[in-house]
């Protein structure tokens, strides 16, 4: 049976790979490298530079797979349009295993995290339901969120409160208006801005883990043009950019 191998790469820097990670990636005859758009081949050079550095006999090949490109979050039609995105890299995946011996090992190196807002397991699991003989296994990586956190040295929760981890298009529709704390990932239009007036933290970061990571911290209504302003500069410098931040409102007894 073919292995697939799902393993997180953490979120940026080489040193989040764990030592089940390095494991795994000693063991995988294929990678199968996304290839779309200057945003991932800035991860794939990152991808390459752990390959490079981290197995020991480079007895492996790459496998390229395009990603179809996928209509905005915001446009009507949203959910069918991910599911025909869905489809569309599922026919890749098939092709690609095809270049799998039956006992083959491939591996998806996967960007932060496999389970959090990433749809290879998804895709994988599919595949298995629909009768494709596959032996999965998930190798845990540092995620964004994580990543954040440390970066800032503060905690994601306060004492015995929950945190949510949202997308931005969801905060921008409100649903965040009522948490204490929320983690916003994917968020292309800065919908920080609708908790200037309420006294709110943000711990914002960019690049987070590598070479070029950004980081700005405090009230967001005292922060937020900063964080624009850099956040537009860094865009234009590398033409792709990757942030992440937390929103804290004040505590309430
Ligand atoms: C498709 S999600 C993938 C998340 C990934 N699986 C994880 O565990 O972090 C991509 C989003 O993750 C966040 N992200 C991932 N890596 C990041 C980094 N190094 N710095 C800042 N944000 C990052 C950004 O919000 C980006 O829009």
């Amino acid at each position: 049976m073919r292995t697939i191998l799902v393993i997180g790469i953490g979120a940026g820097n080489p040193d989040y790979l764990t030592v089940q990670a390095i494991s795994a990636m000693n063991r995988a005859e294929v990678f199968f490298m996304p290839d779309k758009g200057e945003e991932k081949a800035g991860l794939n050079a990152i991808r390459l530079t752990m390959l490079e550095r981290f197995v020991a006999k480079p007895l492996y090949r790459l496998v390229d797979f395009a990603i179809p490109s996928r209509r905005r979050a915001d446009t009507p039609g949203y959910r069918d349009a991910v599911n025909e995105w869905r489809d569309k890299l599922e026919a890749a995946y098939q092709r690609m295993f095809a270049e799998l011996g039956e006992d083959g090992v491939g591996a998806f190196l996967v960007w932060g995290d496999p389970t959090l807002y990433d749809g290879t397991l998804r895709i994988l699991k599919d595949m298995q339901g629909a009768g494709w003989e596959l032996a999965i296994e998930v190798i845990p990586g540092i995620s964004a969120p994580q990543a954040l956190a440390a970066q800032h040295q503060v905690t994601l929760n306060r004492v015995g409160e929950a945190v949510t981890i949202i997308t931005g298009r969801r905060v921008g529709e409100g649903e965040a208006d009522e948490l204490s704390s929320a983690v916003v990932m994917l968020d292309n239009h800065q919908v920080f801005r609708r908790f200037a007036g309420e006294e709110a933290e943000i711990f914002w970061g960019a690049y987070l883990g590598t070479a070029d990571e950004i980081l700005v911290a405090g009230k967001v209504g005292e922060v937020m043009d900063e964080i624009e302003r850099v956040r537009t500069e860094a865009q234009t410098k590398n033409g792709w950019i990757m942030d992440t931040y937390m929103i804290r409102k004040p505590e309430t007894d």
